[in-house]
């Protein structure tokens, strides 16, 4: 079984982020999904979800594509997971295009940037609607 993992906040979650998983899936077998935890938005990110952990996370477990949802709690925490998980790929939207290449040398486990959905982002809903 092939299985592959990705991270992200998928906060008001929207057509982009279901294209990322559908198209994360497709790479494998079994999706893992490093969702951040509320803490980890905004420590490191600065950036308050709309959405607390519980509500994004059962969102995702609603997903047919995602197979388990695990916290993302630090920028550390990927060696682990790979190694913990038995991942092979590891995709992230082509945002973090170079960021994570370190994570091929260190694990193994093939990394790939899928390009993202144009024009939708969880921001841009917040700026359209105001609710910045
Ligand atoms: N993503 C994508 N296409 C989009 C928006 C997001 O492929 N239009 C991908 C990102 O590249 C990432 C994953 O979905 O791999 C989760 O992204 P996240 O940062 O949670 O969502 P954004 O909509 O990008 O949120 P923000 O505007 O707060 O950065």
């Amino acid at each position: 079984m092939k299985r592959v993992i990705t991270y992200g906040t998928f906060d008001l979650l929207h057509y982009g982020h279901i294209e990322l998983l559908r198209r994360a899936k497709a790479l494998g077998d079994y999706l893992v999904v490093g969702l951040s935890t509320d803490e980890f938005n905004w420590d490191s990110k600065r950036k308050k979800a709309y959405f607390p952990y519980e509500k994004r996370k059962a969102l995702l477990e609603a997903i047919r594509y995602v197979d388990l949802v695990i916290p993302e709690k630090s920028w550390d925490q990927k060696d682990s997971d790979i190694a913990e998980y038995h991942i092979d790929t590891f995709v992230m939207g082509d945002d973090w295009a170079g960021k994570f290449d370190f994570v091929e040398k260190d694990t193994g486990a093939q990394v790939i940037y899928l390009p993202r959905t144009p024009e939708i982002s969880t921001s841009k809903i917040k700026q359209d609607l105001n609710m910045k």
